[in-house]
């Protein structure tokens, strides 16, 4: 996928599937899977560091596991969230925080909003940084809005968040998440932008979808917002294994003599922490 194919893929009506990732062992498998693109999602403030909110995340950290997820997917779209007020400073912190995740490995940034930032976006975007918008629920302005709810369900947000997708398009943004709006806006959104836009909890008619790695392999079985669907229960099913290998453990089960070095024939060791490795002695 390149930055080209976005608009080629809107054209032919080709839907576009992005998922988060964060670190190189999820990043290995996004792309043997075949997804379109990764975000490398500020989220992973939430669900990888165990913040409340993705307030606390900042360059450094984005930058980093832009580099991870780059090693594991070396052939991939990558997009990277521009974290909370990296690029609300002013242009030339924008053009600084961008160029970082590109230098990192990502393909374009991400940010939210559209109010205050069009000068900022037409910027990156003559720069040479590809940006994609964020509207709708924008977990940065978690402090404005209180909490994590569907947005645009009266007209005039409906009015107000069309004009803006129109904005950011002006702007040069080459795709724009939309997130938690209802259906009936999303749809109209979708048919009259040039770019693709691509849904999270924003209906059928976008025209990619996009779900964070941990929500789409079922890892937290309480987060369970109406938008969700989950391919595989990996919560139940780690937390089995996990208990089996405790108990094996302490019963002695585990490691059986098949599974140990027998000094008599000393065995290549292939494949330590799941990356080819060379034997240091
Ligand atoms: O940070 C993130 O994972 C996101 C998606 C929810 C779109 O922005």
């Amino acid at each position: 996928m390149k930055i080209q194919d976005f608009r080629e893929k809107k054209t032919n009506q080709e839907k576009i599937p992005m998922v988060t990732a964060y670190d190189h062992f999820t990043a290995r498998m996004v792309e043997e899977s075949g997804v379109d693109c990764i975000l490398v999602g500020d989220s992973l403030g939430m669900v990888i560091h165990g913040m409340e909110d993705t307030l606390g995340v900042d360059i450094d950290l984005m930058a980093l596991h832009t580099k991870a997820v780059r090693r594991g997917s070396p052939h991939t779209f990558i997009v990277s969230d521009m974290p909370f007020l990296s690029y609300r400073t002013g242009i030339k912190d924008a053009v600084i925080h961008a160029g970082l995740l590109i230098k990192a490995g990502a393909n374009a940034i991400k940010l939210e909003g559209a109010l205050g930032n069009l000068e900022i976006i037409a910027h990156l975007v003559e720069s040479g940084i590809p940006v994609m918008g964020h509207l709708g629920l924008m977990p940065q302005s978690i402090q404005s809005i209180g909490s994590f709810q569907v947005q645009a369900k009266s007209q005039d947000e409906q009015e107000k968040l069309y004009q803006q997708c129109l904005s950011l398009q002006e702007a040069g943004c080459f795709s724009l998440v939309l997130e938690c709006i209802p259906n009936n806006i999303a749809q109209k959104i979708s048919q009259d932008i040039s770019i693709p836009s691509i849904g999270i909890g924003a209906g059928v008619d976008t025209d990619g979808q996009v779900l964070v790695w941990h929500d789409l392999l079922g890892c937290n079985q309480s987060f369970k917002p109406k938008f969700l669907r989950r391919f595989a229960n990996l919560e139940e099913e780690s937390l089995l294994c996990l208990k089996q290998f405790n108990q094996e453990v302490k019963n002695k089960s585990f490691p059986s003599k098949k599974e140990s070095y027998n000094i008599k024939s000393p065995k290549k060791i292939d494949g330590i922490y799941g990356t080819k490795k060379k034997e240091t002695n």
